[in-house]
């Protein structure tokens, strides 16, 4: 059984502009968002079976929705973000406290590197691939790796809209990957390809690159990904995946959608 930490929209819309997609002038339709939102719940919590734990919102934190970024979850232990921008930097706190009173282990990366939690830090079971230089630095992944005991392969990022792993890379339950080639630089592209073979990894199109086709959940066959991505439902679905798209606009205003909106915790 798998469980998510999700947070609910209630305080979700544009206040700050800190990535590409997040214009202060594009409104986000509060309705609409909670809609979704709900939509996306509905089908983690009917059609998978998937345990939600609600974080509770708070004003004025705008992101704090996506929970993706809240920390990294590893058995009972949490190592909870240290965001590079001052205007999620508020986050952290409010994510320590819930990590604490569930009784887990929190870790604290050192003040002056950043790291932005399962954002950026994705994969296997026994390999993790780390985004870098948006950001997350590269810095805090030997740290990581030493404590967990996982290799990680540090990917950086190239492309400003790609700014989080989670936005170019998403491993999949059969050993496959979704990736956006023209993300990484040739070095990273270089160690996808020599890490996962051809016939496993799907380099997703442009256009359903930024529909955010790689901010997908997998959980066992099933992939949960934002609607508009036809060419990725067809492969996915070759590989004997169940696909469940679901319209996440609002939140792509942001710069999120469904991966995003979740922190698996185990
Ligand atoms: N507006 C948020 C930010 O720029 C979006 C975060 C999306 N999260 C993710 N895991 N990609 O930080």
């Amino acid at each position: 059984m798998s469980r998510l930490l999700v947070c609910p929209p209630d305080f979700f819309g544009i206040e700050y502009e800190i990535n590409p997609w997040m214009r202060l002038s594009n409104r986000v339709d509060h309705a609409r968002a909670v809609a979704q939102w709900q939509t996306l719940m509905g089908i983690f919590e009917k059609d998978l079976g998937v345990v939600l734990e609600r974080l509770s919102p708070v004003p004025g934190l705008p992101d704090l929705v996506f929970t993706a970024n809240a920390g990294l979850v590893v058995g009972r232990t949490a190592v909870v973000s240290r965001f590079r921008y001052p205007e999620r930097q508020r986050e952290e706190t409010h994510v320590e406290q819930w990590f604490r009173e569930q009784g887990y282990e929190v870790v604290r990366i050192e003040a002056g590197l950043h790291f932005e939690g399962a954002g950026d830090l994705l994969g296997f079971s026994d390999t993790w691939f780390g985004g870098y230089r948006q950001r997350s630095d590269i810095g805090v992944y030997p740290i990581l790796s030493e404590r967990f005991h996982r290799e990680i392969i540090p990917l950086e990022l190239v492309d400003s809209r790609f700014y989080h792993l989670d936005t170019c890379f998403c491993p999949l339950s059969g050993g496959e990957i979704l990736y956006y080639p023209a993300a990484f630089d040739r070095y990273g592209r270089q160690v996808i390809a020599e890490r996962i073979p051809d016939e496993l990894r799907f380099a997703v199109p442009d256009e359903e690159a930024i529909t955010f086709a790689c901010n997908a959940v997998c959980v066992g066959k099933h992939v949960v990904l934002p609607a508009g991505c036809p060419t990725t439902q067809v492969w996915l679905h070759n590989r004997g995946h169940v696909t469940h798209p679901v319209l996440l606009d609002e939140f792509i205003k942001s710069g999120g959608a469904a991966k995003c909106l979740t922190l698996a915790l185990d």
